[in-house]
């Protein structure tokens, strides 16, 4: 087992233009020369002019446009991106959206360059798990704070037909900039709000959450931005509170909780996203909804292996002092099940309508994608992790 902090080489090259009215920007952002195809989701962009906003800054450029990439964007959608770039010789893509159409946005970029089939991208029984040496330059304007994806190198495809959801990575899908512009997250809906606050608390979870290895600045940067999100949370969600302050620390939360700084040299444990892709290939529910009805039973299941964690996340995280290390542990985990719940998440597989027999189908799909043994250990096997579907299916709050 890991004992002190590993060797790493950290590199972001991601520029963050945040603030207001910084889409205007964009005509120093991207090379003059360049033919720009436009990526977007199901439309939100065009409902609250932030498509329009986009064409007026890139005015005098040539520019295309695709949308339709849907939440959880599709193999299949991308594909026809990566076509039409082919067709038509763009050489920058501009992302407008959440994760979905950033991470869509970042396979196009590089399936348009990959020498052989794109979907040798994907491992993990997909395809032949190529890296990838190369990839058109992407711009994003972030719409929704959730992934991270707007500053880092990785991205997950949905594969319908084969029941799917997989994730890739490279330096060279980085975005080259990434606009945060805290008020274009004032449309978002309640529901979106909440995922939003609840992915980014689970992606600091998954890089803190597992033995400590004398990381201090990692833990001390992962303690106060979980301490930001429990703060602002509740105000975040009220979909008609547009305060400014409240929104630019949310959305630059999201973004420091996934942009590497929490993970080097430290151990990591992805189960809960692991779990959760699968249940959102079962019966479509959100991704961010996913890990929050899991996320308690992991705390439950894996209590003892993650235990001086727990205790440090109880005391530093929630400020519980008193009792034994047991008591500060169990207190710690129903304080996470209340700010949950304070957001309208679910923290159980019933409210996400997964029943016992769906069971057997999520362990046979994480088998089937390399997932067998997760966690910072490699000891959560598939028996681990059927016990903490079971947790999740049999817990009540
Ligand atoms: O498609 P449109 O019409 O734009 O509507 C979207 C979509 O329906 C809407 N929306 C976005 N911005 C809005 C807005 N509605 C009103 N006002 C706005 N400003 O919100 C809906 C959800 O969008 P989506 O992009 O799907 O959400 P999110 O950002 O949560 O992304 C989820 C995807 O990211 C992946 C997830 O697996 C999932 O596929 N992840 C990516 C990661 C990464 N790249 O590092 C890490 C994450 O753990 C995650 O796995
Ligand atoms: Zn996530």
């Amino acid at each position: 087992m890991q004992q002190e902090i590993a060797n790493y080489t950290f590199q972001n090259p991601t520029k963050i233009v945040f603030g207001k009215d910084q889409i205007k920007q964009l005509s120093s952002l991207i090379p003059q020369d360049k033919k720009v195809l436009i990526t977007y989701g199901g439309g939100s962009v065009q409902r609250f002019g932030t498509l329009d906003r986009v064409r007026e800054a890139l005015e005098g450029y040539n520019f295309g446009e695709f949308g339709g990439i849907e939440a959880n964007p599709s193999f299949e959608t991308c594909m026809r991106a990566i076509e039409l770039i082919k067709k038509d010789g763009y050489d920058f893509i501009l992302a407008i959206g959440g994760g979905s159409v950033i991470d869509g946005s970042k396979f196009i970029a590089a399936g348009a360059v990959f020498e052989g089939d794109p979907i040798d991208i994907f491992g993990r029984g997909i395809g032949k798990g190529e890296p990838i040496k190369q990839a058109l330059p992407l711009g994003t304007v972030l719409t929704l704070p959730a992934t991270a994806s707007e500053m880092n190198g990785g991205g997950v495809i949905t594969f319908k037909e084969k029941q799917a959801k997989i994730g890739f990575g490279s330096i060279h899908v980085y975005p080259t900039f990434s606009i945060l512009e805290p008020e274009l997250t004032y449309t978002l809906p309640k529901k979106q709000l909440a995922n939003g606050v609840t992915d980014s608390f689970v992606h600091i979870i998954e890089q803190y959450l597992t033995y400590p290895v004398g990381g201090m600045v990692q833990d001390g940067f992962a303690e106060s931005l979980m301490k930001t999100l429990i703060t602002i949370g509740p105000d975040v969600v009220k979909e008609d509170l547009h305060d400014y302050t409240i929104r630019a620390n949310f959305m630059w939360t999201a973004t420091l909780a996934l942009n590497g700084i929490l993970s080097q040299g430290v151990p990591g444990d992805w189960s809960t996203h692991a779990l959760g892709h699968e249940l959102t290939v079962l019966n479509h529910t959100d991704h961010a909804q996913t890990l929050s009805a899991i996320l308690p039973a992991v705390m439950i299941v894996r209590k003892e292996q993650k235990f001086d964690k727990l205790v440090q996340y109880a005391e530093n995280v929630w400020n519980i002092n008193t009792g034994s290390n047991e008591e500060k542990v169990d207190a710690a985990i129903l304080k996470t099940v209340a700010f949950l719940k304070s957001i309208d998440m679910p923290v159980t597989l019933k409210e996400i309508n997964v029943s016992a027999s769906d069971i057997d189908f999520l362990i046979e799909q994480l088998d089937k994608h390399g997932n067998a043994k997760l966690s910072e250990r490699g000891d959560q096997t598939l028996d681990v992790s059927r016990a903490i579907f079971e947790k999740a299916l049999e817990l009540e709050f």
